[in-house]
């Protein structure tokens, strides 16, 4: 985690109380934070009576017989079950229901293009495209329970064949565009994927970029995929391989009604794959009540939007304008970009760019064109704007603007003031008012929201994701798994029961779920992060304990990193660690072992650098490279990343009696100090 040294005015004005516009409570969902204690305190006695009037929000095509199985406890055969025997699909609940209400003509999605190409999705036509993009899948076996790789861009066809999957009851398993091919073949044979989709290629700030030809030689390795589907997106010819589909012509030629597939409520909905502690990543199973009905609940009352479940008194073309930064190969994009806002009836916008091209205020520009209201995005991507200065943001009209929000890292002191103060025109003093910042904390594995505060109603302090939504009750444990009761103290992060939004298992490997998640802490659902809860009972997360990097807000697990730096011929060894960084909040720093015989060069730093993008994909890169002999290890021969972290920012590297080699530490110490002051 980045720490900021603070002026003593600093660390006064940053440990002061922010509170929303008052007018936001006024007909908001929930009114006070007295409401909000009543109504927590009731989803904890009684989550029962809690979650089954939430589910209410869902359309059923059967009833469930029970909310869920509280016998579950957290041990080996811990499976959570919520809504148990209800039968529903939800893509019906993002779009067909809203078109039988009557609403068929009003938006549901704009999607935006970087060269500002725009597609505004009705219900009716979202519909079309989706039952289109859902026949050709049937056109091409797929089935019930197949699972469906989905490798694109953020171009509109990738909301479109995620939502054609849901609509047949296919298991989408999204790849981030920005992994490698090699990353994508890990991920199909891992859940045996019928097909593949991807684009021919994908525009970046201008250029065009190849995507499908990046998968000759690997794709061919893939032996449960049945057809690559090829999306245009430039239309170049990419087409080499007898398994190529041109996908785009297949849907044309498509007809626009496709039945929703009726499914279970615990059917799994999707795979998305994250980074762990150790080996590759885990393909993380949500399925389809319990993740809608958590993404609904969350969205609802945190961010407070109209929308077509409950208009606030508003005509449903003058709803509010959500717009989600994010990628919708992270969890952010799927929850929150697609599934959450469609079956809520929000409008929500889908964004295909980068926030810096063609200029530094597109975001801001988006805000001011179409209308947005409640604007989401990362710290890093904050960070990075705000070293454009205040006047990129001062040029447009942000006026509709009633929330902002954030996702992903601790959104530190430096840029909290700036999103307050120059996008929300916050207020300071003594009592700051101004527009929400809405801290959220959450996990891939978690489906939504965890900790959050209520945009209308939360006073806010900066860093923090302040209280736990509803039905969601957190614990600070020491290593004994005892609660910690001491305030201001650093502890482990975790919860002591389901929730609907839960994961469910890891992809063919439930055990790996156990173990991971609910072994460390017996009874709990461990996060992997250390929090903190202050004297006001304000909670904040002060970072991972285990393995996982997160840079620019992507996860990374160390374990993937230095697999991918390990298969460059001349090394014969690495260990990766987080390092600070100003904008992407950390980047790695790799410990690099070479061959015998091989001479360190600037150029093999270089040449090591481009074979990790090449592997991993461009997202995944070392950025400082340190040479060395060796890295200190256990006896049982496990990286100390710890005393690594350590010796790379120069901290004290404390005990380290339990190290197999403890000798080459001082030769790490050494050549940390040769390295000098790192700059970016
Ligand atoms: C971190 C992203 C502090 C945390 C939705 C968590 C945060 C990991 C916050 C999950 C936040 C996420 N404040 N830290 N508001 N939100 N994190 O799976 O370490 O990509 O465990 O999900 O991001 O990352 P993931």
């Amino acid at each position: 985690m980045v720490k900021f040294y603070m002026s003593s005015e600093q660390e006064k004005e940053k440990s002061k109380k922010y509170y929303p516009l008052p007018e936001l409570s006024e007909n908001a969902r929930v009114k006070s934070m007295d409401e909000y204690k009543k109504m927590w305190k009731k989803s904890i006695e009684d989550p029962d009576a809690f979650w089954a009037e939430e589910a209410k929000m869902v359309d059923w095509f059967e009833p469930y017989d029970k909310v869920w199985i509280q016998e579950s406890k957290y041990d080996d055969n811990f499976v959570g079950q919520w809504f148990v025997g209800g039968k529903l699909n939800v893509v019906y609940n993002c779009i067909d229901r809203w078109i039988e209400k009557g609403y068929g003509d009003e938006i549901a999605l704009i999607w935006i293009g970087e060269d500002d190409t725009e597609k505004k999705y009705t219900y009716k036509t979202l519909k079309d495209d989706v039952c289109k993009a859902a026949n050709a899948l049937k056109e091409l076996g797929v089935e019930k329970g197949d699972r469906v790789c989905i490798w694109l861009p953020m171009v509109a066809d990738l909301a479109i064949v995620m939502l054609a999957c849901a609509r047949i009851g296919a298991i989408h398993s999204i790849v981030f565009g920005g992994f490698s091919a090699e990353s994508v073949k890990d991920r199909i044979d891992d859940s045996d994927c019928k097909l593949l989709i991807v684009a021919d290629q994908t525009r970046r700030a201008g250029k065009a970029k190849p995507m499908k030809d990046n998968l000759e030689g690997i794709i061919e390795e893939c032996s449960s995929i049945e057809h690559v589907c090829i999306v245009k997106v430039t239309g170049a010819d990419t087409y080499s391989y007898d398994k190529d589909v041109d996908f785009t012509a297949l849907m044309d030629k498509q007809s626009t009604d496709c039945e929703c597939e009726v499914m279970d409520a615990e059917d799994p909905l999707f795979i998305l794959y994250t980074s762990g502690t150790t080996g590759k990543p885990k393909g993380v199973v949500h399925t389809t009540a319990g993740y809608l009905v958590y993404g609904m609940s969350t969205n609802k009352y945190v961010w407070d939007y109209s929308c077509l479940i409950d208009l606030k008194g508003v005509k449903p073309k003058d709803r509010d304008v959500w717009y989600c930064t994010a990628d919708i190969g992270w969890i952010t994009g799927h929850t929150q970009i697609i599934y959450s806002p469609l079956a809520l009836g929000a409008i929500s916008i889908m964004y295909e760019g980068v926030p810096t091209w063609p200029h530094k205020g597109r975001f801001w520009e988006l805000c001011q064109k179409y209308n947005v209201t409640h604007f989401y995005t990362a710290p890093t991507a904050i960070r990075a704007l705000m070293k454009f200065g205040d006047e990129e943001v001062k040029k447009w009209d942000l006026s509709k603007l009633k929330m902002l929000g954030t996702v992903g890292e601790v959104c530190n002191w430096p840029e909290w003031k700036w999103y307050w103060t120059v996008v929300g025109n916050g207020s300071t003093g003594e009592k700051p008012v101004g527009r929400p910042i809405v801290d959220s904390y959450w996990q891939t594995e978690t489906g939504s929201y965890m900790m959050v505060n209520f945009g209308a109603i939360t006073p806010m302090k900066p860093g923090s994701c302040t209280f736990p939504f509803f039905g969601v009750n957190p614990k600070l444990l020491d290593e004994e798994g005892d609660e910690v009761e001491k305030t201001n103290t650093q502890a482990y992060f975790a919860y002591d029961r389901p929730w609907p939004g839960l994961m469910r298992s890891v992809w063919g490997d439930h055990p790996r779920f156990v173990n991971t998640y609910l072994k460390k802490f017996d009874g709990h659902y461990f996060t992997g992060d250390y929090a903190m809860i202050d004297d006001e009972g304000y909670y904040f997360i002060l970072g991972r304990s285990d393995d996982v990097i997160k840079v620019s807000g992507h996860r990374l697990g160390s374990a993937e990193v230095e697999s991918a730096i390990n298969s460059h011929p001349k090394v014969a060894e690495s260990a990766v660690v987080p390092y600070p960084h100003p904008v992407k909040g950390s980047t790695i720093f790799a410990y690099v072992t070479l061959m015998t015989g091989v001479d360190p060069s600037d150029d093999l730093k270089k040449d090591i650098q481009k074979h990790t993008r090449k592997v991993a994909g461009p997202a995944v890169l070392p950025e400082i490279i340190m040479f060395t002999e060796a890295v200190p290890k256990t006896r049982s021969g496990k990286i100390m990343r710890r005393i690594l972290k350590a010796i790379a920012t120069k901290q004290d590297i404390g005990n380290t009696m339990t190290l197999a080699n403890p000798e080459v530490v001082e030769n790490l110490i050494e050549e940390r100090e040769k390295l000098g002051e790192i700059k970016f």
